[in-house]
């Protein structure tokens, strides 16, 4: 028996990274998984791995969640194929590093867009179906860079985004309560994905400059951080909204 037995649980960017890792976890404790990505074939890989594993993955690409119509359409298509939604993983962002003052207005805002709008949008859709159901999770990926400043890359826009998110995560969780739904964020430190691996190639200097201020001294591991989710999304954490987690290996701690 599973944490998340028939739960019908929306996670978005399920493509890349975290969000593929998060899909088998939440699959492997029996959740019906609906995963969203604007990328096609990354995201079927997932369906697939899922669904070899033994678990129910539905996937829905591409679609672009900075399209407040086509948030708005894979929250209907999830309640329509399987008559409601329990727990929404707003997991999906894109966004762009870059020193100020050559961080343009123009990536100023596709950042905003890419790690602000998206978990905007997704909640703000499934919100009233949430409500219909007596209440639900949402559970938004935050970051480190949302609690201190960093220095490499440097972050402006992923830093205020992510300051929003955690302050928008507090808001929802008040206005949710009400009805039973909690909302809480996840805030990790640097995750070794297979992207970052390989955009990190064998440059030392700049994987010991992301690690240095963790106390750990590494990357975490995805499964790390969505081990956390799948907990926080079950109705063991039935006490826990409005919070944000670091799970960064220490580095906001100093
Ligand atoms: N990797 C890290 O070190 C790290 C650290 C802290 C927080 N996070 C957060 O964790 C989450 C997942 O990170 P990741 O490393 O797996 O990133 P990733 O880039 O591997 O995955 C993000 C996924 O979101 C999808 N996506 C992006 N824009 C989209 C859009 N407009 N519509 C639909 N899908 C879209 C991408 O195609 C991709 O598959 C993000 O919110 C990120 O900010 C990551």
């Amino acid at each position: 028996m599973g944490t998340l037995d028939g739960k019908v649980v929306l996670i978005t960017g399920t493509g890349g990274g975290l969000g593929r890792v998060a899909s088998l976890a939440f699959a492997r404790e029996g959740a019906k998984v609906v995963g969203a990505d604007i990328q096609i074939e990354a995201n079927n890989e997932t369906v697939e791995l899922v669904r070899r594993a033994g678990g129910e993955m539905t996937g829905i690409a591409p679609i672009d969640l900075t399209d407040p119509e086509q948030a708005r359409k894979i929250v209907e298509n999830t309640v329509a194929a399987y008559g409601g939604l329990d727990v929404v993983y707003n997991n999906a962002a894109s966004l762009r590093f870059g020193p100020m003052p050559d961080f343009s207005v123009e990536d100023w805002r596709a950042t905003i867009t890419g790690e602000l709008d998206i978990p905007f949008f997704v909640s703000k859709f499934a919100w009233p179906h949430l409500v219909r159901r007596g209440g639900g999770v949402i559970i938004n990926a935050a970051s480190m860079a949302g609690m201190i400043a960093g220095e490499v890359p440097p972050m402006v826009a992923h830093a205020a985004a992510n300051a929003g998110i955690i302050g928008m995560t507090r808001q929802l969780a008040l206005e949710g309560a009400r009805d039973g739904i909690r909302v809480v964020a996840v805030s990790p430190g640097p995750i070794l994905t297979p992207a970052s691996d390989r955009d990190l190639g064998d440059n030392q200097a700049a994987r010991a400059a992301i690690t240095g201020k963790t106390l750990v001294k590494r990357f975490a591991q995805p499964e790390e951080i969505v081990e956390l989710v799948v907990f926080l999304a079950s109705d063991r954490a039935a006490y826990i909204t409005g919070a944000n987690y670091p799970v960064d290996g220490g580095a906001t701690a100093w």
